[in-house]
């Protein structure tokens, strides 16, 4: 992560993404609806920590803000949690 998202708790947000989708840097859950990357910088650092999701960009991100943000996805999708191919 960039140095700007990092002094503003990006890794705290890491790990709460971690914790809520349950998966690791590099790994994709189950249903295929996420998988969890980490960038050098977006080139948003005004607005970090930012997480993207698909097209969209969600700054000023906090692990408070993190279990909201996701629900919301997993709403929109219509594959389910736990949902298996
Ligand atoms: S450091 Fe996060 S957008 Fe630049």
């Amino acid at each position: 992560m960039g140095t700007a998202c990092h002094v503003r708790g990006a890794a705290r947000v890491l790990d709460r993404l971690k914790m809520d989708l349950g998966i690791d840097v590099g790994e994709m859950t189950k249903d295929r609806l996420f998988s969890l990357e980490t960038v050098n910088c977006l080139g948003s650092c005004a607005l970090g920590p930012i997480v993207v999701i698909g097209d969209d960009y969600h700054g000023q991100m906090t692990p408070a803000r993190v279990e909201s943000t996701v629900k919301k996805y997993r709403k929109k999708s219509p594959r389910k949690k736990d949902e298996k191919d």
